[in-house]
């Protein structure tokens, strides 16, 4: 029977730490389920005690979640644990992963502590979070550049206080796999009690080998718990992506002879829902999620695809959650098609009045656009049950006039805390009209650091999906729209990254 790879989430704690990618706590709890959906081992929620949009977030998703281990990350003195717990208290199943940072650079420039001081610190954490909770991870930051002797002993001192999975990150992204491999493989030999953990990687993508060092980290090391994320979402260049390390043990499990309990037809799913809700569009060449992973472009390759489908496919694109038949509804679909297809997208929404609310907007849709599909399901229901009554500016309606030679000109309706705005603009184009016409009114001073925009089905017809970044007083949030007309997406897009500058919190973060 082959042994069993634990997979740790952490797209809602390490993912959410790349700048724009903060989400609010409803959108962190979907996505919690569908994770779940998915069948991972351990999310991790978020840092319990980093602000209290982050507790409440750990909260709701410990409640709700009831086939996967919530964790909360935490530093490593009382405060942070005790929150973690508090957070937790409401889980199934609970870890707290509590970390501190040991490298020479860290101890000194950042913690300005000694080893020594450091030592005591992990030692007494890891014994005051015992006593709260069964499960304990923990993570020397840094770990990949601490010093083998200091690390030794301090992970033989915290596996002795009770830790059950000791991780061992790679925090700015410098290993390379065989050394990885092998660091991991020596810390397991030379760690008298290290067969009573559980070990871990935890890999930053800084060189491109997130994934690589991660599975060596397995393979050489013998580790048995990856830590990834969503779309390898993360600071600077992400973390190990969840889907290229699950698709990798299960295609080669000749070569890794591991299971994994992931159910993969979600992975597309879950892949749209983090990239629709933190604004990262998937590259379209990304392994097993990107538009072209399955797309046999070439005469010669789609000839051998279909005389025989591994003659280039080494997965099937249905594994992950493609589907054959991409045209899914249309104008005449009723509401049981419709649930239906929610259904087999594995959307939960979490009331009868939310699929009322999903399908009139999929009515209005199908009245505009003759061939619905999933992906402009899942951007309708992703506003649908993004979008909040407690949200500050919500879109009402816009008329934009542009012609060749001629300034562009927009009107834009919105609600400002349910009162109806009417503003105007003049602008370079339409979009950069209508955004004018509503900064004019809000005067957020906000400076846009980033607008994209991505046909969600890939022809003119298709659904626009906007990103707008926008950054003010150091804070960076992305805002997410989508319409089959792109100004109006755009205009979306705005509002929603307002509405984030609005709600989002200072936060302490962790380092990785
Ligand atoms: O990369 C890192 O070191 C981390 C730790 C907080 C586990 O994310
Ligand atoms: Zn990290």
């Amino acid at each position: 029977m082959a042994e069993k790879l634990i997979i740790f989430d952490t797209t809602l704690r390490d993912g959410e730490q790349s700048p724009g990618a903060s989400m609010t706590r409803e959108e962190k709890l979907r996505i919690a389920r569908q994770l779940e959906r998915l069948r991972v081992d351990v999310i991790e929620a978020g840092f319990a005690a980093s602000s209290q949009g982050d507790f409440e977030a750990v909260k709701a998703i410990a409640d709700a979640i009831k086939d996967s281990t919530v964790c909360s990350l935490s530093r490593a003195n009382d405060r942070d644990i005790s929150r973690a717990a508090e957070a937790l208290a409401g889980a199934k199943s609970a870890r707290i992963h509590t970390f501190i940072a040991t490298s020479p650079l860290h101890m000194e420039k950042k913690l300005r502590m000694t080893p020594d001081q450091v030592f005591e610190q992990a030692v007494q954490s890891v014994r005051f979070a015992r006593n709260l909770v069964g499960d304990i991870e923990f993570s020397p930051e840094d770990g990949y550049r601490s010093d083998m002797d200091f690390l030794c002993k301090i992970l033989e001192a915290v596996i002795k206080e009770g830790a059950t999975t000791i991780n061992v990150p790679d925090t700015v992204g410098y290993a390379i796999p065989e050394l990885y491999g092998e660091f991991i493989k020596t810390l397991r030999t030379r760690i008298p009690n290290s067969d009573k953990a559980i070990w871990s990687v935890h890999c930053h993508n800084d060189l491109g080998m997130a994934v690589a060092n991660s599975l060596a980290g397995i393979k050489i090391g013998g580790a048995r718990q990856i830590e990834c994320t969503i779309n390898g979402l993360g600071e600077r260049a992400g973390n190990c992506a969840l889907e290229e390390v699950v698709m990798a043990i299960k295609t080669r499990s000749d070569y890794f002879g591991l299971t994994v309990g992931v159910d993969t037809q979600q992975i597309l799913a879950a892949s749209r829902m983090v990239s629709q809700t933190t604004g990262f569009v998937v590259q379209p060449n990304k392994a097993v999620v990107g538009a072209n992973a399955f797309a046999h472009a070439s005469g010669i390759h789609q000839d051998g695809v279909l005389k025989a489908r591994d003659t280039y496919e080494i997965m099937r694109a249905q594994d992950v959650g493609w589907s054959a038949n991409k045209i899914v509804l249309g104008k005449l679909s009723g509401r049981n098609a419709f649930k239906q297809r929610l259904q087999d997208l594995g959307v939960d929404l979490d009331s009868e009045t939310e699929v009322n609310n999903a399908f009139a907007k999929f009515k209005e849709l199908a009245d505009r656009k003759s061939e619905i599909f999933d992906e402009d399901i899942l951007a309708l229901v992703s506003e649908e049950s993004l979008s909040h009554e407690k949200d500050t500016f919500n879109f009402v309606s816009l008329n934009q006039h542009s012609e060749t030679g001629e300034r562009p000109h927009a009107s834009i309706v919105f609600n400002v805390n349910g009162l109806e705005v009417h503003s105007d603009s003049d602008g370079n184009g339409p979009v950069d009209a209508s955004l004018k016409a509503i900064e004019k009114h809000v005067k957020s001073g906000a400076e846009m650091v980033l607008y994209s925009v991505n046909a969600i089905s890939g022809s003119t017809e298709s659904q626009g999906e906007v990103t707008v970044r926008l950054q003010n007083s150091g804070r960076i949030v992305n805002g997410v729209g989508s319409d089959p007309d792109i100004v109006v997406a755009s205009a979306k897009a705005y509002l929603s990254a307002l509405n984030k500058l609005r709600s989002q919190s200072d936060r302490v973060m962790a380092q990785g």
